[in-house]
């Protein structure tokens, strides 16, 4: 078995469709119930998109830039993930996070509410987008596909045995949780221009943090003085947020989640790293799948810097 930690199995809502846990098979209708708030902020992407950089982008927007509080907490406490609940089955998970992340924690938790969803709009509450702010990130699909395979390594509900080859062929093939990532992204531009919506690319959040910290606080009706984006964009930088991680790293151990040996989260934070990984047969191949699933869009993925 390539994936022994998804051994609950996957579900697919429809031919061609959206692959998740069983556990969301089962109650996905609670999420489509679920009320979003005028005054939450939403950060979606397709996994490994650079969620968890933009989670604490929008969380301390939307919270007087305060870096101490953000130093304090964690942020899977801070801002809860709207369908981790879903990944595993509720017994098996870790009952901090279960308190913070399960619906009805959710519904009570004071605004304003940050939240973090993989799911596609298609999926998630269909009054979202005329309702919250919500914040959209895609990443080039190349560095995706690397990012997610370590990802799935590291955790142990995917437990991923095979090669990073396997897993590129997995992705192609919409066959992995979260997976398909064209769709995902696709749907996400054609809405670019909703008001509630801010589409963002990982590789302008590399290339100018500053501008995109600009938009981001326009876009929740916000403002942030000089001395508070020094600090924020202190706060954001790779270093920083991986230390953060790294000092957390006890708790993430306690909850037993991650095998140790398989690297850390914030792993290189590059564009680019898919040329250390790919055999130019199999980036011929994502070439042609990226070309095929882009015919007729606009879409334009920036791959290295
Ligand atoms: P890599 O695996 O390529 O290093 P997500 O939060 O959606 O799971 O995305 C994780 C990816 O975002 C990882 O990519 C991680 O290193 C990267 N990332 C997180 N914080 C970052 C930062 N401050 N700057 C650049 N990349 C960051």
């Amino acid at each position: 078995d390539i994936f022994p930690g998804q051994n609950e199995g996957m579900v697919r809502g429809e031919p061609g469709g959206f692959v998740f846990s069983r556990e969301y098979g089962r109650r996905a209708n609670e999420i489509y119930q679920f009320k979003p708030r005028k005054d939450d902020a939403w950060v979606c992407t397709f996994s490994k998109s650079g969620t968890t950089w933009t989670q604490e982008l929008v969380w301390l927007i939307a919270n007087g830039c305060d870096t101490e509080k953000a130093k304090q907490i964690p942020l899977q406490m801070r801002s809860p993930y709207l369908e981790g609940d879903y990944l595993i089955s509720p017994e098996k998970m870790p009952q901090e996070i279960r308190e913070c992340w399960a619906l009805e924690a959710l519904t009570k938790r004071p605004s304003p509410r940050v939240i973090k969803s993989h799911l596609p709009f298609n999926l998630l509450p269909p009054q979202l987008l005329e309702t919250s702010k919500v914040v959209y990130v895609a990443r080039n699909p190349k560095d995706v596909i690397v990012s997610n395979y370590h990802h799935f390594k590291l955790f142990k509900f995917h437990d991923f045995k095979g090669t990073l080859e396997d897993f590129a062929n997995y992705s192609m093939d919409g066959q992995i949780y979260y997976s398909p990532y064209f769709p995902h992204v696709l749907d996400a531009w054609s809405k670019r221009h909703y008001p509630n919506v801010l589409f963002l690319f990982y590789e302008e959040m590399k290339q100018d943090l500053r501008a995109v910290v600009e938009r981001v606080a326009a876009h929740l009706n916000q403002t942030v003085t000089e001395e508070q984006m020094v600090r924020v964009l202190e706060y954001l930088s790779f270093k920083n947020l991986a230390s953060t991680e790294a000092a957390g790293k006890e708790k993430v151990k306690e909850m037993g989640i991650m095998n140790e040996d398989a690297g850390t989260f914030f792993r290189k934070g590059k564009t680019g790293d898919w040329k250390n990984h790919f055999s130019p047969e199999l980036n011929e191949r994502i070439d042609k799948w990226i070309q095929d699933n882009l015919a007729g869009s606009d879409l334009k993925f920036v791959m290295e810097l």
